[in-house]
């Protein structure tokens, strides 16, 4: 049946479309607001996107010696770690995210942290680098290593402002 035809049938059979719309629309929307916030799970490859942007964005915050903005990045990005290793315990049998995590990730990050820290310049360069080369690692641990993470090149985030506010 098409909508034309369902519409049809329903006002055909004295449905008050309109009205009743309107007066289940936010419960409903609040339902599924409820239902998305409690059961969503967000898939490895989403976590991955989202760590992907804020990696490039760190790189600009940084470079930008924008050390408030780079600090929140680097947050972001542990919080996908965080997420990956709630949701995704065991990416593919053999692939202890928790462990891999811990291995290849956890010394980039708290060096990163503490060059933000210190709004040290050379240290964060140094120490992206080394974060690029720890996602690559992992990728390797996990069967991915066709997923080659790199320095960002030309910043794509154009709506965004990367320089320190003035005011
Ligand atoms: C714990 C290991 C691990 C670490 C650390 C890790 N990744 Fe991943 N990454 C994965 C896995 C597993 C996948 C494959 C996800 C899938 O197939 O659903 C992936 C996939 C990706 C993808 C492909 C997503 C897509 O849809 O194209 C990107 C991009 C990515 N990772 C970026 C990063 C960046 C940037 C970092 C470092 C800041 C990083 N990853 C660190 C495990 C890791």
């Amino acid at each position: 049946m098409n909508r034309n035809v369902i519409l049809s049938c329903l006002c055909a059979a004295g449905v008050s479309f309109g009205a009743h719309a309107a007066e289940t629309a936010p419960v409903a929307m609040e339902k599924q607001i409820e239902v998305h916030g409690e059961n969503y799970v967000p898939g490895m490859g989403e976590i991955m996107g989202a760590t992907q942007m804020r990696h490039a964005k760190l790189w600009f915050a940084g470079k930008a010696g924008n050390w408030d903005l780079a600090g929140y990045e680097l947050d972001e990005i542990r919080e996908g770690m965080d997420d990956a290793v709630k949701y995704h315990p065991v990416f593919k049998k053999d692939a202890p995210i928790a462990d891999i995590l811990d291995k290849f990730i956890a010394q980039p990050l708290n060096d990163l942290e503490s060059a933000i820290k210190a709004k040290d310049n050379v240290k964060f360069r140094k120490s992206f680098d080394h974060l690029t080369r720890a996602c690559n690692e992992c990728h390797q641990a996990v069967s991915q290593g066709f997923i080659v993470i790199k320095r960002p090149g030309t910043l794509q985030y154009t709506n965004q402002e990367f320089a320190v506010r003035k005011n």
